[in-house]
């Protein structure tokens, strides 16, 4: 592996569907589930989107029965910056092979200037598929008013934060305003959310969201807690002993560099362990 590679290996799992398979493996012999993410983004010609629904369903047919065949697509990998048209093609033939396989696939958000295609996409994609779902992100002012018109229409929906850097107009700046929407918006999806994950590592709003679900006596298999590989995995096998439904994000392929600097841009914590993974030599 390449030096960079090797840096970001803690957050990615390789660069073949086998690797991140036999990750997803491991895993499961802990009692914790995986969603398989082939990692690319922001591709903008016809060619590049479909080599990237072709690696999506390839994924999708090498995910052994063993496991579940539960993979996250990024609509910007599948054609969106091309057109509405192109990307719902190769969603949707990625959604037809999961649904030949029993498989599952969540739309990963994006940037806040794709989050209304993106949803557009997942819509029309709905009307036709049970097998899919979105993600929505608490930083976004408008996220509150789409969890509940999720709600309003079944939809499967994960909760995170957001991992892009957003403007003030749409999203809110400070972490206490975002913890406090987030909180909001699990309280809804647990109450009335179709399948809801809270996505993150924050033990604040995980304590929140268990604790909600005590106390409205809502079972732990009603939810999940998604986690991402590489963050936590003390946590992962706690919450897994506890009885909670743990799903680990695992993410392989070659085009990790966008994904890798999220995952540092968002903690001093996963830039020191860079740092000392350098220098350890
Ligand atoms: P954050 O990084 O804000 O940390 C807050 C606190 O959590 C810390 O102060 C600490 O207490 C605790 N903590 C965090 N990491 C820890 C660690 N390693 N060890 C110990 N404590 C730790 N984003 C997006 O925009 N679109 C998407 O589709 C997705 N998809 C997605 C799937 C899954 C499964 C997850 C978990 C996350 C995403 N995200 C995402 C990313 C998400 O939006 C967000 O950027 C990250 O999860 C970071 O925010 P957190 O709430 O996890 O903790």
């Amino acid at each position: 592996m390449r030096l960079p590679a090797v840096l970001a290996s803690r957050f990615v799992a390789g660069e073949t569907a086998e690797s991140a398979i036999a990750v997803g493996a491991a895993l499961h012999s802990r009692g914790v589930r995986a969603t398989f993410d082939l990692l690319g983004e922001d591709v903008h010609d016809r060619a590049s989107a479909e080599r990237a629904a072709a690696g999506s369903v390839e994924l999708l047919r090498k995910i052994p029965a063993t496991l579940e065949r539960n993979v996250s697509v990024k609509l910007t990998n599948a054609g969106l910056d091309v057109s509405k048209e192109l990307c719902l093609e190769l969603a949707t033939r990625i959604l037809e092979v999961a649904r030949e396989v029993g498989g599952f696939v969540r739309i990963d958000m994006e940037g806040s200037d794709h989050t209304q295609a993106t949803l557009d996409v997942f819509r029309e994609l709905r009307e036709r598929y049970d097998n899919v779902g979105c993600v929505l992100q608490a930083a976004l002012r408008r996220t509150e008013a789409d969890v509940v018109e999720a709600i309003r229409r079944g939809d499967r929906v994960r909760l995170c934060k957001g991992a892009y850097r957003e403007p003030a107009r749409v999203a809110f700046q400070s972490m206490s305003e975002v913890r406090e929407s987030f909180r909001r918006c699990a309280e809804l999806m647990l109450e009335k959310g179709a399948d809801p994950a809270i996505a993150t590592h924050d033990e604040s709003l995980i304590q929140h969201a268990l604790g909600f679900a005590r106390e409205r006596g809502i079972p732990p298999d009603r939810f999940e807690l998604q986690m991402l590989y590489g963050l936590r995995p003390g946590r992962w096998n706690a919450l897994v002993a506890e009885g909670y439904r743990v799903r680990v994000y695992v993410p392989y392929g070659t085009h990790w560099l966008p994904y890798f600097y999220r995952r540092l841009r968002e903690r001093k914590e996963n830039v020191l362990f860079v740092l000392r993974t350098l220098f350890r030599g």
